[in-house]
């Protein structure tokens, strides 16, 4: 009796030692989770966002995820991405962390965007090896209860796995872009246990950054022309957020790997808006001279090596209709009309005025954790 007693109590210490040590561990797996989405080394974040389609659909120019995730994936520091996509068009060889998203419900089309709930188990966030889960609340609409409610639910099973949980404060017609606004909405975020907010650029944006004791990333919004994006990224790190988590300024642009490497320029190399531009131009025109000296490789082009002498019928002789080729026709590009969705041209925001064009060296943001 002794015997089994002392056994119990063994086993009883062990589990309560387990439980302790796995504890340890969570909150060990969460710091690396969280160390891959913001670097360390410089507090500094830059995601690219391509999870559009949960409910926008097949989204211009990102039609075919996987051509856009490719020549994408290695400048960003980690993609947000819903699992379908991440399934079938993000190669699994990857060491880029994936930012799952894991709401939805509701579509462009629907009665209500803001009716969202959580649609992916944590079983398979674990198998699709997710470093972050990423959900939206509606603060301020029809549905805040719900998905705030919501937040709250995956903070609790995220973070018994170790997983660190991205809340984007959604904005909508009906609801505000201003500091006022998008401040309730992150504090309300990161009390309900988020461990990065992800919101919208604004007028004193640094007062949104102030009052959330967790760090921000912020959206890019819709496609305006490329120096406005940098601008937009420049003005969100000078603020405090550590980073952009960017998908239509970047895939929607000309030159998307140009775009991705200027804004990486800015969140990573400490660029002011000038040099970035400058290098987004530099690599865009230097790829505009690749393509056109590219010997067009469209096997229609070769002559007909058809040996049995007949005239080839392969309609691949058809003049290239390589649609890459064509002017681009994307309303997109043309520059943003929509005032709402400038970046803040208030000059006392803007950051950077040297017109020494000297390297800006802004000082990193401390780490919020
Ligand atoms: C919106 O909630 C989507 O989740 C996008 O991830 C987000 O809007 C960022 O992408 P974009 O830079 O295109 O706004």
């Amino acid at each position: 009796m002794q015997w089994k007693l002392s056994l119990l109590n063994e086993n009883g210490f062990r589990k309560v030692f387990l439980f302790f040590q796995n504890l340890k561990d969570m909150d060990w797996g969460l710091k690396n989770r969280l160390s891959s989405i913001i670097k360390p080394q410089n507090n500094r974040a830059l995601m690219l966002a391509v999870d559009h389609g949960y409910f926008l659909g097949p989204t211009e120019k990102l039609e075919n995820p996987q051509k856009v995730i490719g020549p994408l994936l290695k400048y960003c520091d980690s993609l947000m991405v819903t699992r379908g996509v991440q399934r079938t068009s993000v190669s699994p060889n990857t060491s880029t962390p994936m930012v799952l998203r894991v709401s939805g419900g509701s579509s462009i089309i629907g009665d209500d965007l803001s009716q969202e709930d959580i649609t992916v188990s944590i079983e398979d966030a674990i198998r699709l090896n997710a470093s972050a889960l990423a959900m939206s609340i509606f603060v301020g609409s029809k549905y805040e209860y719900q998905t705030v409610v919501n937040l709250g639910k995956l903070v609790n099973e995220a973070t018994k796995y170790g997983i660190p949980v991205l809340a984007v404060t959604a904005v909508g017609k009906e609801l505000g872009k201003d500091a006022r606004y998008l401040s309730l909405a992150c504090r309300m975020a990161a009390e309900q246990g988020a461990n990065i907010v992800k919101t919208y650029y604004c007028e004193n944006f640094e007062k949104v950054v102030q009052s959330c004791p967790v760090p921000i990333i912020v959206a890019g919004g819709k496609k305006i022309p490329e120096r406005d994006a940098l601008q937009l990224t420049y003005n969100s790190i000078k603020a405090g957020a550590v980073g952009v988590d960017i998908g239509r300024n970047v895939w929607q642009s000309e030159h998307p790997v140009a775009m991705i490497r200027a804004v990486r320029a800015i969140v990573h190399e400490n660029s002011n808006v000038d040099q970035a531009f400058k290098l987004y131009n530099k690599l865009a025109s230097e790829e505009s001279k690749r393509k056109s000296n590219k010997p067009n490789q469209n096997k229609s082009n070769k002559p007909n090596q058809n040996k049995s002498n007949k005239p080839n019928q392969n309609k691949s002789n058809k003049p290239n209709q390589n649609k890459s080729n064509k002017p681009n026709q994307n309303k997109s590009n043309k520059p943003n009309q929509n005032k709402s969705n400038k970046p803040n041209q208030n000059k006392s925001n803007k950051p950077n005025q040297n017109k020494s064009n000297k390297p800006n060296t802004p000082k990193p943001t401390p780490a919020k954790k």
